[in-house]
């Protein structure tokens, strides 16, 4: 039997860890606050938001929330970005991508506190990362770890086939797997848009992660067998149904499950998690600002 990797159910015991941490902080007067920042009105992006903003109420965080116009000046988000590092109340706060063609991302990336860049895509966040020493794990390749570790896959020695490269998901997963650390210590290939034989590189993987955002580009054939799979991909695509889409992920489910020993679904797999970790980095940006010591999950 294939086990089906129950991404609501880690995240809902990972939120109810924080919730202990979230009263020790808010008991000392320091109640953790998350902002968002959204840039133009994106239908997708303003689903994920208010997602963000509910996660937090659910656990005991104080949501704030800033609308740029999306025909906004850059220096407009820069003068918001800037109040946010100067507001006590906000520990951690995220500008939603993707931001309009006018704005360069790096740019914004790099004007936020290091101290409450809860996405971890601040490049000192990057770099102390990659050196070791991370200060926030991005939320995504964080909750793919988490996962494994809940469906108690030893990464020690395992062979693990990322798919897709990006700075979000690909990259930095990479970089934690290999670390010197328990929730590391794989060896790790990484494939993308000019890799050649792909299938090759999936298949002889004891884990499979899919990131790569193209709808079910990974089918059973593409995985050996008893191999664990992690689709982070969320694609929507064209359905029959009440919204005209449904949301599919980068892998195949049905064909990967006949042949994996584990494996994510989509919705519900890696998604809840990538949210359960935003809300960890942003308990654990309010500890660090305040020095209030809490237990992290
Ligand atoms: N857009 C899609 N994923 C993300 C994310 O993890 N962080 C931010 N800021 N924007 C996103």
């Amino acid at each position: 039997m294939t086990r089906i990797i129950d991404g609501n159910a880690v995240a809902s015991e990972i939120r109810d860890d924080l919730g202990d941490a979230i009263e020790t902080l808010a008991d000392a007067g320091s109640r953790p606050g998350l902002a968002t920042v959204l840039m133009g009105d994106d239908p997708a992006s303003q689903t994920y938001v208010s997602m963000k903003q509910r996660d937090c109420e659910e656990v005991g965080i104080e949501p704030h929330h800033v609308d740029v116009p999306g025909d906004a000046a850059p220096e407009t988000l820069y003068e918001t970005i800037d109040d946010l590092n100067e507001n006590p109340d906000v520990h951690g706060y995220l500008v939603q991508a993707p931001v309009p063609d006018h704005v360069e991302y790096r740019e914004v990336i790099r004007r936020i506190d290091p101290l409450k860049d809860v996405d971890g895509f601040h490049p000192e966040n990057v770099g102390r990362l990659v050196a070791g020493d991370a200060r926030f794990r991005p939320c995504t390749p964080h909750g793919v770890q988490k996962l494994l570790e809940a469906a108690d896959v030893d990464t020690e020695g395992a062979d693990i086939t990322i798919v897709g490269r990006s700075d979000i998901v690909g990259k930095p997963l990479a970089n934690l797997l290999i670390q010197k650390a328990d929730d590391g210590n794989a060896t790790v290939t990484v494939c993308h848009s000019r890799t050649d034989d792909l299938g090759e590189k999936t298949r002889s993987a004891d884990v499979v992660v899919a990131a790569v955002g193209v709808p079910e580009l990974l089918d059973g054939s593409m995985i050996g067998e008893d191999a664990v799979v992690i689709d982070v991909g969320v694609n929507r695509v064209d359905a029959d149904t009440e919204k005209g889409y449904e949301l599919v992920g980068d892998v195949d489910f049905e064909s990967a499950k006949a042949r994996a020993s584990a494996i994510t679904p989509v919705p519900g797999g890696v998604g809840p998690m990538t949210r359960a970790m935003l809300l960890y980095n942003t308990v654990k940006a309010a500890s660090l600002q305040t020095g209030i010591d809490v237990d992290l999950p």
